[in-house]
């Protein structure tokens, strides 16, 4: 759990100490994060119709949010692949998009913000180049 979270420095650590050390499990979009978007998000983000303009629906929730403009921040993608400092999506989860010049609620709206486990998943996933 705790070695999860952190990635780089302790996985080249645990690498050079013992090759059987277990090694962070990449992130696949299919078996991680299209679930965790299925029942988190895609209630409200459907069609892309919604307020907020996208579907999180696993087949097209990454059309909407790969390489994407933010609706809410200006200049700001919803993903920017390697780099989950500067994706919307990611500060609209932690709650630091009004400091990134967004708009609107923390997500999920009107909901208990997710477990940091999950959203170090989704950190994993877009450092790693958010592919399918
Ligand atoms: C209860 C409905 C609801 C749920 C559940 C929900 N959202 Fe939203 N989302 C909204 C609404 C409404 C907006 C637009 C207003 C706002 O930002 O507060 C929005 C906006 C957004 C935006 C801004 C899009 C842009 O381009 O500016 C992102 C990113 C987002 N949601 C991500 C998520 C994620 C990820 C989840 C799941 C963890 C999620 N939302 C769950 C209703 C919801």
């Amino acid at each position: 759990m705790i070695g999860k979270a952190i990635f780089g420095g302790a996985g080249l650590l645990a690498l050079a100490c013992a090759a059987q050390a277990q090694a962070p499990t990449p992130v696949s979009y299919t078996a991680d994060i299209a679930p965790l978007l299925e029942a988190n998000c895609a209630t409200c983000h459907l069609t892309g119709e919604e307020a907020g303009g996208m579907s999180l629906v696993s087949d097209s929730a990454l059309s909407f949010l790969v390489n994407k403009p933010s609706q809410e921040a200006p200049g700001v993608l919803r993903i920017a692949p390697g780099d989950p400092d500067r994706s919307y999506l990611v500060m609209k989860l932690e709650g630091s998009h009004i400091a990134h010049g967004g708009s609107g609620a923390r997500m999920p709206f009107g909901g208990s913000p997710l477990p940091a486990t999950e959203i170090a998943k989704i950190r994993a996933w877009i450092a790693a180049g958010a592919n399918p």
